[in-house]
């Protein structure tokens, strides 16, 4: 895919700021610091178009990216952020709840987990949302720059057999050192009708 103007559309809080039109999205979703912000930001060789932190918790809100006009990535905020008080969980969780229930658009849905662990707790009540919506969806395990090329394949098969999914699609990725980004966009392109 050649990316050639994609651009911060709308942080948004309600279904109504959410864009008008019908293009499709793909989005974001997983817990606090797992990089969705800096795939988004990767996929499009941007630097900072999208706003990413060490600090867990940067994206608060639902940030549409418009990529030429053609689909928009959907940055959501992160879950399982320990630092959150109590009623940011709830009104970050509401914000994505909202979203992934209502929005029609929704073409995709990337789960992005890290690939060094086991899925946490919110990572599974999270994947049984996702099931439940009826979807499509696929898990991309990041941060692969952390192991060794060699343990790639064993730690995406790990995390792929404590899913219990057999027939999704499951792919390592590395926002940072910016490799399996074609294998994802081919993945992706998949469910964009351009
Ligand atoms: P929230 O906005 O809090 O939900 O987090 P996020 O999922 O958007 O994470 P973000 O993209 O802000 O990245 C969090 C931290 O992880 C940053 O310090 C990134 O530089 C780092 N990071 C993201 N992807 C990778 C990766 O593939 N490898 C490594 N080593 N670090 C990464
Ligand atoms: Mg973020």
């Amino acid at each position: 895919m050649i990316v050639k103007n994609p651009k911060f559309e709308i942080s948004a809080v309600s279904e109504k700021q959410y864009p008008k039109g019908k293009l499709p999205e793909i989005v974001l979703v997983g817990k606090s610091n797992v990089g969705k912000s800096s795939f988004v930001n990767t996929m499009l060789n941007r630097k900072s178009l999208a706003r990413t932190s060490n600090t867990p918790g940067k994206t608060r809100q639902i940030n549409f990216y418009n990529i030429d006009e053609k689909f928009y990535f959907v940055d959501l905020p992160g879950y399982g952020f320990s630092k959150m008080s109590k009623q940011e969980k709830v009104i970050s969780g509401k914000y994505i709840e909202e979203y992934l229930n209502k929005r029609e658009n929704i073409s995709l849905i990337i789960l992005v987990l890290d690939i060094r662990h086991n899925p946490t707790e919110d990572d599974f009540l999270m994947f049984d949302y996702i099931l439940k919506t009826n979807l499509p969806f696929i898990v991309l395990t990041n941060k692969a720059d952390k192991i060794a090329v060699t343990k790639v394949d064993t730690e995406v098969e790990r995390i792929k057999k404590s899913l219990g999914i057999s027939y999704s699609t499951i792919l390592p990725f590395s926002a940072e050192r910016k490799i399996y980004i074609d294998e994802v966009w081919n993945e992706v392109e998949k469910y964009l009708k351009l």
